[in-house]
């Protein structure tokens, strides 16, 4: 009963908000030719400080509740969102990966030094068995990214073999020895990772060729055709996309994207939790440049695909402060604000309004590690903000793109300058549609004016995500500080809406 009192004191503090300024939106409900597909929301899991060993895998003496060692609570929490596929081993720890150490009776595994992240040592526990045991409780595609940078063309060769072939090989006696009969028929498969850094510091050229070697020998076993992924550029290399999609074309089926939202700089990245207007609005105006960098990579790709063929991958995105204090550098354990869930919310309608080209994202990463969905401390865990846009936006997957025109007023700290509202909009497979709207205005609320066109609804629903400040943050000791509130902000004027957003919010729409 307390914790309902003080949300619905907080959703009255928070519409407190000055209002000021219109937005315009046009939603066009005639033209539906693009699936927003669910692999948009897909999520990333590293062998990165306690991202796989203490989120998702614990010891085998935990009293957590588990299977064999997999934890459940956190198993819930991204099932009630869909998470749609999950990336692993890496990141920059794939590239170091030799999967056959990973399978087999664990006491007989070999360890490694996880040399990128903090040297700590790697016991691969969690292998192959593991991480497809936990996408199959997920219930969600696994999507493997192979060793390109310190492996071997066999080695990707037989994991393919070892995971999706049905017939009677060595491997696949080693998979049955090891448990499991039947094939998986991952389909998922990143051809190296960040081969221009970590990755093999390759230049776009060779590691072109690369590719095409590597994926030459990545078979398609019945049942089990490979959706080959390309290490894509790093934030706006163009030359890398120009040179990838000249020398492999639609030989791929995805080339990825990495990109970070960083506050401040990559030697002083900024404070997860600390931070002013000014280093909140130059943020964001960082986390918006992802949709320049879409245009762009998307126009190169148009050139030598113009059919759209190739995915555009964005398979790791999301912010990256300093860590906590105290907590180890090379674990990269950071908190997650209301800042935060505005630059997930933000990205994901980018991402919707590029649903043509993007066809596969991952934020990075998952449980403990950067911008997290879920942060644990022993037996306990705890929802961010960002995984609570991903609960609501969750009624976008593979629905139908309904355009969108925007006229946003700017938000404006000093000199710097964003637009207030962003937004778009989806129609499901039984004719729900869905709005999904950002303010990002510290100070003001925003009347947004929605036209509907090719939209008949008779009823509404929505939900709101808004805290009173953008650092507000969901702690262990208070854990629903920044949690979506029934919104009533919306009023319906014949066939269109006023919507009537707080400052620094999230809200979604249902009309049915
Ligand atoms: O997500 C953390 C790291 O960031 C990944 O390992 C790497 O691919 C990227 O540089």
């Amino acid at each position: 009963m307390k914790k309902i009192i003080s949300l619905v004191f907080l959703s009255s503090l928070v519409y407190m908000g000055k209002t000021q300024n219109t937005a315009r939106v046009v939603i066009n409900g005639y033209n539906k030719n693009t699936t927003i597909s669910r692999h948009i929301y897909g999520h990333f899991s590293e062998h990165l400080g306690r991202c796989i060993y203490d989120g998702f895998w614990v010891s085998d003496t935990s009293t957590v509740k588990r299977q064999d060692r997999i934890r459940l609570d956190v198993v819930e929490a991204l099932k009630k969102i869909h998470i749609p596929n999950l990336r692993w081993p890496g990141g920059c720890f794939a590239d170091e990966y030799h999967w056959r150490d990973g399978i087999g009776p664990r006491k007989e595994r070999p360890t490694m030094i996880n040399t990128n992240w903090g040297n700590v040592t790697e016991d691969n526990s969690f292998g192959t068995h593991e991480f497809l045991e936990l996408c199959g409780l997920l219930n969600c595609e696994p999507y493997i990214t192979a060793n390109v940078g310190s492996g071997t063309v066999e080695e990707m060769n037989k994991w393919v073999e070892y995971l999706n072939f049905d017939g009677v090989s060595p491997l696949t006696a080693l998979r049955k020895e090891n448990g499991r009969d039947k094939p998986w028929n991952v389909r998922f498969w990143g051809v190296g990772n960040e081969s221009w850094g970590c990755g093999g510091r390759m230049l776009p050229e060779y590691y072109a060729n690369e590719y095409r070697r590597y994926a030459q020998f990545a078979k398609n076993y019945p049942n089990a055709k490979l959706n080959k992924i390309a290490c894509g550029p790093n934030s706006d290399d163009y030359n890398w996309t120009d040179v990838l999609m000249r020398t492999v074309g639609t030989g791929m089926w995805g080339l990825s994207l990495h990109y970070y939202t960083v506050p401040k700089n990559w030697s002083d990245k900024g404070s997860a939790t600390a931070f002013d207007e000014k280093e909140y609005i130059a943020t964001m105006q960082k986390c918006l440049h992802m949709e320049e960098l879409l245009s762009r990579h998307s126009t190169i790709m148009d050139k030598y695909d113009p059919a759209k063929k190739v995915a555009l991958v964005v398979d790791e995105w999301g912010i990256w402060t300093n860590v906590e204090p105290g907590s180890n550098p090379a674990f990269l354990y950071q908190q997650n604000s209301l800042r935060d869930a505005l630059i997930a919310a933000t990205t994901l309608n980018i991402f919707n309004n590029h649903a043509d080209r993007v066809r596969m994202a991952n934020l990075a990463q998952t449980v403990n590690v950067l911008q997290s969905l879920i942060l644990t401390k022993g037996n306990d865990m705890l929802l961010t903000p960002t995984y609570y846009v991903f609960d609501m936006f969750k009624v976008h997957q593979d629905a139908q793109l309904l355009p969108i025109q925007i006229n946003t007023p700017d938000y404006e700290v000093g000199d710097q300058k964003i637009p207030a509202v962003n937004v778009s909009a989806s129609q499901d497979s039984t004719g729900i549609t869905h709005i999904s709207f950002v303010n990002l205005d510290a100070k003001n609320n925003i009347i947004v004016k929605v036209n509907i066109e090719g939209v008949q609804y008779r009823n509404m629903n929505a939900q709101v995500l808004t805290s009173a400040r953008f650092t507000d943050i969901n702690t262990f000791e208070n854990k629903y500080e920044v949690v979506p509130t029934v919104f009533k902000g919306a009023v319906k004027e014949g066939n269109d809406l006023v919507v009537t957003l707080p400052k620094l919010s999230v809200v979604v729409l249902e009309l049915k």
